[in-house]
């Protein structure tokens, strides 16, 4: 592609083995993602899903993920942009890692905090678990969080500056608004399904985003239809 992108992210579940149930297939998967990934030329950038620490996180999951593949929760400027990338399981269940958890939320506070301060010309955060998938005031689902949450969450992001979030985790495309602040939901370069969650679809893909200085444009492309080209205008 050129230009080339700045970098690729993957929003999450890097591997699909459970690292608790399934902790062999797991080590075999790491070993092929580590080998597919170190032909790429541009950074890659991996965020912490459900299946990367389990669904119930502990001390040990969180440990090996980040002996595995780094933090799990981080932040960084690229090209006067500033980059947030949480860890979403300390919101779905932290019931194992309490003292984690409290250290993520600090560590977030000061983060918003940071945003509210230098006012970046755009403030991304990317995330495994969308709190939405469509739109904020919709019912809890297996893919989406507790409205509680969500609202609190969306508004400090919001209050804070943050205007684009990039998720994972669906297995569809999806997206929507809280104010002006705009949630993408990203479908897997892997098994992906219909609306209905249970019909396979083979739209396999990643979303190009083209960052301008007053916008994030983005597309999503199935595998092998995505331009070679990127052109600004
Ligand atoms: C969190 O995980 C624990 C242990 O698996 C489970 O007992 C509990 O019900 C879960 N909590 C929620 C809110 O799902
Ligand atoms: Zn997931």
């Amino acid at each position: 592609m050129t230009p080339k992108p700045k970098f690729l992210v993957i929003c999450g579940d890097l591997l699909e083995a459970f690292p608790e149930t399934e902790p062999k297939l797991r080590e075999k998967q790491e070993k092929d993602f580590k080998n597919v990934f170190s032909a790429l030329d541009i950074p890659l950038l991996c965020v912490c899903g459900n299946h990367d620490i389990g669904n119930t996180p502990t001390e040990d999951t969180i440990a090996t993920y980040r002996s595995s593949f780094g933090d799990d929760y981080f932040s960084f400027w690229c090209g006067g942009v500033y980059f947030i990338v949480i860890n979403s399981q300390f919101y779905e269940n932290d019931s194992k890692v309490k003292q984690l958890s409290a250290e993520h939320e600090t560590w977030l506070e000061q983060q918003l905090e940071y945003v509210k301060r230098e006012q970046p010309k755009h403030s991304i955060v990317l995330q495994h678990i969308p709190w939405f998938q469509n739109n904020p005031d919709e019912p809890k689902n297996p893919w989406n969080f507790e409205k509680d949450i969500r609202t609190v969450m969306l508004k400090k992001y919001y209050d804070a500056g943050i205007r684009h979030i990039y998720c994972g985790h669906y297995h569809r495309n999806g997206g929507g608004f809280y104010k002006d602040m705009e949630l993408v939901v990203t479908a897997a370069v892997e098994v992906n399904v219909q609306n209905d969650g249970t019909t396979p679809s083979n739209d396999h893909g990643y979303r190009v985003v083209k960052v301008l200085d007053n916008k994030l444009e983005h597309s999503y492309y199935e595998l092998g239809t995505a331009p070679s080209s990127i052109s600004w205008n």
